[in-house]
């Protein structure tokens, strides 16, 4: 969604700012601008399209060097489409006051009609300029503007991250939140405001979370957190981020998502780090000490990260047989879940600022369950506001199409699994231990298969990147690599795809096959495979093309079996990831679509 960054300092604010949003286009974006303090008066640039069309408005422009304040955009459109007017900075009325935001204002047509009946007229179709101008109004009335931004916020019905400047106070900016992600960056005679760490990180790895209902005022050298309502001062811990600008940089890769599909065995390692005794090979979770076993557990998630939930789902029941429910997030803060004493909530989230998964953990505290949060990003919503946190140590991920973090949330609900059967009693220490050190071995077995199972990927999206359609099939736990592989493939190469549980097909979908429709099979050589065997006979009899990812010795008659190593049950799963994201990944880049920032898509999803 919408990247905000905001510099006060002693570099040319300007170039810091527009990099910023370099390291930000991963959030997805149609427009961007830029807003400074320039001669008493405030500069706005602000075009539709990609960074390279704002950088060529701000060369044209000139004069953008002098500076030492800045804040600036990209925006995914919300209300209004995206073009020029649209984009965001957006003024007040006297032109003084620049304001940019991530959020919806839902009162927005109220405070609009508010606003107009006093004389306020508006050139855009925002919810932002409404809130500015509504600053703007209590600026007049207010001694201070951080009166005026309090007042104005107090209205504000929704969801924000915003950043101000004012022409009268070159040199400070003032910043707030209500459920959107704003970190404030502590430099040397220099302070950032942005929505992600890595916006400021060759600056600075001081950071401060803000939280909802905290506004932050920053100067060159100083910084003061307030609370929005009462403008009383707050104490903030400082933190430091331990990861660095390299991690969050393509390493020579074409595009992220390659790197970071790529990045997987470490990924698997970071996981495993410090949570496997060295003598017993049991599972160590500390943080969920305190917590009991839960009677159930229900997984709220969206995306990719509750198609990791839905594999959670298989492990977690058949390793140690505690129920598990699995929900979309977006259905469950509406469902009015039953959710009764004993159970557990378990909420994954790759950035922990999802609005539907952090609505889900809220609803699950406002009833008094127990909240664990499986996220990626520290310092996240879901991380300060779960009871127990479980980090997933993937690295910054910035591909819009999540791959690592998927493999780390499965790695984290195997642990999860093993801890619960240990507990239990349910799982012979033999199977446990066999699958702790098959997952220590992923890390080398991908290392060794993934140059190979790209150039498979490669060779067959060459093959079949005309297709319009694919339809995904697998049973049991590889149902959800299935859903998961059809999300991918739709998401970055624009090809529909549906993903199906094998043994539902001939409920419906088998009307679809034909020559021209492929089916991409997950046929491991597991306990269900005679049974994916049977569906895609099925397939073949009806003319319809089949790959499937299976492994070596079975009997399987289709057009392009892709071979992967052999490994014990679940942990199939860590070598069917990669491969369904580099098919995905190949179609796409043969296709030439731009596949670490699809069109429409954003990647963290802060709005509703
Ligand atoms: O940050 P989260 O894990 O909460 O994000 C959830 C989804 O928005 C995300 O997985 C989305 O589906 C990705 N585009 C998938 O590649």
């Amino acid at each position: 969604m919408c990247g905000i960054i905001g510099y006060s300092g002693h570099r040319p604010a300007v170039p810091v700012c527009m990099e910023g949003l370099r390291r930000l286009e991963y959030r997805g974006y149609d427009s961007a601008g830029v807003a400074f303090p320039n001669r008493g008066g405030l500069t706005v640039i602000k075009e539709p399209g990609k960074l390279g069309m704002l950088e060529q408005a701000l060369e044209k422009a000139g004069n953008v060097l002098g500076a030492t304040s800045a804040l600036a955009h990209t925006r995914w459109a919300t209300h209004g489409v995206p073009n020029q007017v649209n984009a965001h900075p957006h003024t007040d009325a006297s032109g003084k006051l620049a304001m940019v935001h991530n959020g919806i204002i839902e009162n927005f047509a109220e405070l609009k009609q508010e606003l107009a009946h006093k004389g306020v007229t508006f050139q855009t179709e925002t919810d932002t300029e409404v809130l500015v101008k509504l600053v703007g109004e209590y600026r007049k009335e207010c001694a201070t503007m951080r009166e005026a931004l309090s007042r104005a916020l107090t209205r504000a019905e929704g969801a924000y991250a915003v950043v101000l400047v004012s022409a009268d106070h070159p040199g400070r900016l003032w910043a707030a939140r209500k459920q959107s992600p704003l970190v404030l960056g502590v430099g040397v005679g220099e302070n950032f405001l942005a929505s992600d760490v890595p916006a400021f990180l060759p600056y600075t790895r001081e950071v401060v979370f803000i939280d909802d209902g905290e506004m932050v005022i920053i100067d060159a050298d100083r910084w003061q957190i307030l609370d929005v309502a009462t403008l009383a001062p707050k104490e903030k811990e400082v933190k430091t981020i331990t990861w660095d600008v390299q991690s969050a940089q393509k390493g020579g890769y074409k595009h992220f998502m390659l790197k970071e599909i790529f990045e997987q065995p470490k990924v698997i390692r970071d996981c495993l780090a410090g949570r496997i005794g060295q003598r017993t090979q049991s599972v160590k979770l500390p943080e969920l000490e305190g917590l009991p076993l839960p009677g159930r557990l229900v997984i709220v998630a969206c995306g990719t990260s509750y198609y990791a939930g839905l594999w959670g789902k298989y492990v977690i029941e058949k390793l140690a047989r505690v129920p598990v429910d699995v929900a979309i997030a977006s259905e469950f803060r509406y469902a009015d879940p039953i959710l009764s004493e004993g159970e557990q909530v378990l909420v994954v989230s790759q950035s922990g600022e999802t609005a539907d998964t952090l609505a889900g953990l809220r609803l699950a505290k406002e009833q008094g369950i127990p909240v664990i949060g499986l996220c990626n990003v520290v310092g996240s919503s879901v991380a300060r506001e779960s009871d127990h946190v479980l980090y997933t140590q993937a690295g910054p991920e910035i591909s819009v199409a999540s791959t690592k973090a998927m493999c780390s949330q499965m790695v984290m609900l195997l642990l999860l699994a093993l801890s619960y059967a240990a507990r239990k009693g349910v799982l012979d220490e033999e199977e446990s231990g066999a699958l702790v050190r098959g997952l220590q071995e992923m890390p080398g077995l991908l290392e060794e298969s993934l140059p190979a199972m790209r150039e498979s990927a490669k060779a067959l999206a060459r093959m079949y990147a005309e297709a319009d359609s694919f339809l995904y099939l697998g049973r049991g736990a590889c149902y959800p690599l299935a859903l998961e592989g059809a999300l991918k493939l739709k998401e970055i190469s624009y090809i529909h795809a549906e993903g199906y549980a094998a043994g539902e097909m001939k409920h419906g979908p088998i009307a679809l096959i034909d020559p021209r429709f492929p089916t991409f099979a997950i046929a491991l050589a597991d306990d269900l495979f005679g049974k994916v065997r049977s569906n895609l006979i099925e397939v073949k009899a009806r003319g319809g093309k089949i790959i499937a990812l299976t492994n070596p010795g079975v009997e399987l008659e289709i057009d392009h079996p892709w071979f992967l190593p052999k490994v014990a049950g679940p942990l199939g799963a860590f070598t069917v990831l990669p491969a369904v994201q580099l098919f995905a990944y190949e179609i796409a880049d043969y296709l030439g679509k731009d596949v670490d920032q699809p069109r429409n898509l954003a990647k963290s999803v802060t709005v509703e």
